[in-house]
C-alpha cells in the first residue's frame, strides 16, 4: 500500500532516500475500516486503563468499545483477580452496567432482574422456577481475555489468544519491565471525539516535525534548532525519542515553576534523584537535551516516558469518519508543594499543547475525504514512523501479520 520512490544521485554516490508516499485511501474507505476491524482490533490486544483505577474487589469500570461492537466491563474479583466480560445480560441481552465506573456486590440488570456476581456467575433468576431445566452454570457474563502488564490492562476479543500479552508487546515489554510507573498518580485527563480516521489522528502524534509550526504559540522555541527525533521500528510496535534545544527561554511563570525544582514536562534542568533518562530503554543516545520517548504500541496506544511525567493516549475508532480519544497524564507523587506547583505548570502546559494537536487532524481529514489528494508526501527521517504505522496496518490487513 505504500510506494517508496528511490532518488539517484547523478554523481553516482548513494542515493538518497526519497520522500515516502502514503496514499489517503485506507484513511477514507469505508470497506478498508472494515477490514481493519475485522483483522486488526478484532484480533489484537487493546489496552484500556490502568489497573490502580479498579484496587478493591468490586471495583469497576465500562468502556464502550464501538470498534468491537461491544460494551466491556472490567471488575475485579472477590479473589482480588481483574477480569473483563461483555456487559450485556445473558438473558434477553440487556446493558448490565450503565454506570462508567464504581464498586458493586453484584450485578443486577434492569430489565428483568437477573443478577451476576462480581467473578461474572449468575447468581439469581427472579422466579426461577418458570425456568425449568435452565443452567445457571453455562449462563454466566461472557467473558473477553484479560491481562495486566505493568499495571496496564489490556483486553482481547478472543476467550483464548493465541498470543499471549508479553509476546504480543514484545520487544517494549522487555524494555519497560519493572519501570517504576507505580511512582506515578493520574492527575490530568482530557478526551474528546473527533470527525477523522483513526490513523489520520494518530500521525498527528508520531512526528515532531509539526512542533515548530502547530506549538509556535505554546512552546516557540522547543525545537528552534533543527532537531531530528530518532525513529526506531519494533518490529509491529516503534519508538521516537524527542530532544528539545537546550537554549530555551523559559518565559517568567515556567521559570518560577521550574525553579522549584522537579522532573516535569519542558524541564530538562530537573534535580530529582531518580529521572527517568537513565532507564536503560529511555534516552539511549544519553543526551542532555532529552525530553521524552514515545513508545507507540500498534494499534491504537501511546505511551510517552519523561522525567517524572508520563502520558497515556488512546485512538478509538468509530467508523471510519470518527474517533475517540483519550489521555491521561500522570506525574510522581509528592507531598512537596513546590514539586506540585511546577507540576502544575507542567500539566497546563501538556495541555495547551495537546490542544493545539487537536488543530489540524478534522481538517487533515476533510481535505483527504474530498479526494483531492491521492497520497501523503511524508519524509523518509521525519515522519518515517508514520510509514511504519500505515505498513503495519497494511500488513494485518493484508492478512500477513508483521
Ligand atoms: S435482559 Fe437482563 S434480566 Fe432480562
Ligand atoms: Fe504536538
Amino acid at each position: 500500500m505504500v510506494e517508496e520512490i528511490d532518488v539517484n544521485n547523478s554523481d553516482g554516490s548513494e542515493p538518497l532516500p526519497g520522500p515516502q508516499h502514503v496514499p489517503v485511501g485506507p484513511n477514507i474507505s469505508a470497506q478498508y475500516f472494515e477490514l481493519e476491524r475485522q483483522r486488526i482490533f478484532r484480533r489484537v490486544w487493546l489496552q484500556i486503563g490502568r489497573a490502580e483505577a479498579v484496587p478493591n474487589p468490586g471495583d469497576f469500570f465500562v468502556r464502550r468499545l464501538e470498534v468491537l461492537g461491544t460494551s466491556v466491563l472490567v471488575v475485579r474479583g472477590r479473589d482480588g483477580q481483574l477480569r473483563a466480560f461483555h456487559n450485556l445480560c445473558r438473558h434477553r441481552g440487556n446493558r448490565l452496567v450503565n454506570q462508567p465506573h464504581g464498586s458493586a456486590r453484584a450485578f443486577t440488570c434492569g430489565f428483568h432482574g437477573w443478577t451476576y456476581d462480581c467473578e461474572g456467575a449468575l447468581v439469581g433468576i427472579p422466579l426461577e422456577s418458570e425456568f425449568r431445566g435452565c443452567d445457571r452454570a453455562q449462563l454466566g457474563l461472557i467473558p473477553l481475555a484479560l491481562d495486566v502488564w505493568e499495571g496496564f490492562i489490556f483486553v482481547h476479543l478472543q476467550t483464548s489468544p493465541e498470543t499471549s500479552l508479553r509476546k504480543y508487546l514484545e520487544p517494549i515489554s522487555g524494555m519497560l519491565d519493572g519501570f517504576p510507573f507505580a511512582e506515578m498518580e493520574l492527575s490530568g485527563w482530557w478526551g474528546a471525539t473527533l470527525t477523522a480516521n483513526w490513523k489520520t489522528f494518530q500521525d498527528a502524534f508520531i512526528e515532531a516535525y509539526h512542533v515548530l509550526a502547530v506549538h509556535r504559540r505554546s512552546i516557540p522555541d522547543f525545537r528552534a534548532d533543527p532537531i531530528v527525533p530518532s525513529a526506531q521500528p519494533l518490529g509491529r510496535h516503534c519508538k521516537l525519542t524527542y530532544y528539545q534545544n537546550l537554549h530555551h527561554k523559559p518565559k517568567p511563570a515556567e521559570a518560577l515553576a521550574f525553579k522549584l525544582g522537579s522532573a516535569a514536562f519542558l524541564n530538562v534542568n530537573n534535580t530529582d534523584q531518580l529521572p527517568n533518562r537513565r532507564w536503560p530503554s529511555l534516552n539511549v543516545e544519553n543526551r542532555d537535551n532529552w525530553v521524552f520517548d514515545e513508545f507507540v504500541i500498534f494499534p491504537n496506544f501511546h505511551l510517552f516516558l519523561g522525567d517524572g511525567w508520563m502520558l497515556c493516549h488512546e485512538f478509538w475508532p468509530i467508523d471510519v469518519d470518527h474517533t475517540n480519544w483519550q489521555v491521561k497524564y500522570y506525574q510522581r507523587r509528592t507531598t512537596s508543594p513546590a514539586v506540585r506547583i511546577a507540576q502544575e505548570y507542567s500539566k497546563v502546559a501538556m495541555r495547551d499543547a495537546i490542544r493545539e494537536d487537536l488543530s489540524t487532524i478534522e481538517s487533515t481529514h476533510a481535505a483527504q475525504r474530498s479526494g483531492v489528494m491521492a497520497f501523503m508526501t511524508l519524509s523518509p527521517t521525519l515522519e518515517s514512523l508514520i510509514v511504519h504505522h500505515h505498513n503495519t496496518v497494511a500488513g494485518f490487513v493484508k492478512g500477513l501479520d508483521t
